[in-house]
């Protein structure tokens, strides 16, 4: 197929309604420092309570048949908050990888980072990979972790290595197509979401897989992210499944 032609007709993944569990869902893990105030607690807490709530989140996936998970654990934005919840976050992400590693390797989790990882600590550097190098040959659950995450700054990226090619004489900018543009992003290989779940009653994207949400589906909860458990999962599904989707086609249901 000519570049143009791609450009013109998307390949999407077709729809299927009804027809089982969403391959993908995505889910912007949001309220923990909410969650915390309305307890008196320091917003500590409730970042801690969220990885709780993301161990149940990887249970409820396996259980339901979800092929990839994706967690929005910490954007490209969250640098703008004070210097210790920063550090708190980051100290949480090394604890969850150093303590829940073998657990989930041994539930036969496939684990991948996507983000911007040069600009990290070489400590998390050096433990993302091992997570990712450990468990790559898994064939469970595929567990993407989004951590210093943007989809924007991800696009830039992808634009920035397409020109690199270009310059190096190896691509030719007329065959530059969905594609293309899709193997130089941090999520080449893994399907687009089907399912975006936003906790904690907001209602934007805040920089979220940008280019891969462009026929997702979206399901915003009024619960906080600690309070997101096998029952609040279960619900985002099923209003899944009650959805329509066309893919800018027509609808594939009898109605
Ligand atoms: C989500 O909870 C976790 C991260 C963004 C890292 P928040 O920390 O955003 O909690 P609220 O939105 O302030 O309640
Ligand atoms: C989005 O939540 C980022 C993550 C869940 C990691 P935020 O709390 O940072 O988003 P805004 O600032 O309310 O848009
Ligand atoms: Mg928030």
């Amino acid at each position: 197929m000519s570049g143009e032609a791609k450009l013109s007709a998307p390949a999407l993944t077709q729809p299927a309604p009804g027809e089982g569990p969403p391959a993908h869902v995505a889910i912007i893990m949001d309220g923990n420092g909410r969650w915390a105030a309305k307890r008196g607690l320091p917003r500590f807490e409730g970042h801690r309570r969220g990885v709780e709530a993301i161990r149940r989140a990887v249970r409820t996936a396996n259980e339901l048949g979800i092929r990839y998970l994706t967690v929005y654990s910490f954007s490209s934005e969250n640098w703008r908050r004070p210097a210790q919840e920063v550090s708190d976050l980051m100290g949480l992400l090394k604890r969850f990888v150093r303590h829940d590693l073998a657990d989930l390797h041994a539930a036969n989790v496939r684990v991948r980072i996507i983000g911007e990882r040069t600009s990290l600590a070489p400590d998390i550097r050096v433990l993302l990979d091992e997570a990712e190098g450990l468990t790559k040959a898994n064939t469970g659950l595929n567990l993407v972790i989004a951590f210093n995450y943007g989809g924007r700054q991800e696009i830039v990226r992808a634009m920035r290595a397409l020109a690199e090619k270009v310059r190096a004489g190896t691509l030719d900018p007329a065959t530059i197509d969905l594609d293309t543009v899709e193997a130089e992003l941090d999520t080449t290989g893994i399907p687009d979401p089907d399912l975006v779940i936003r906790t904690s009653g907001e209602q934007r994207v805040s920089n979220f897989l940008t280019w891969q949400t462009a026929y997702s589906e979206f399901v915003f909860l009024p619960d906080f992210w600690p309070d997101f458990d096998d029952r609040t999962f279960r619900s985002a599904i099923e209003e899944y499944a009650r959805r329509d989707r066309r893919f800018g086609g027509l609808s594939a249901r009898v109605v």
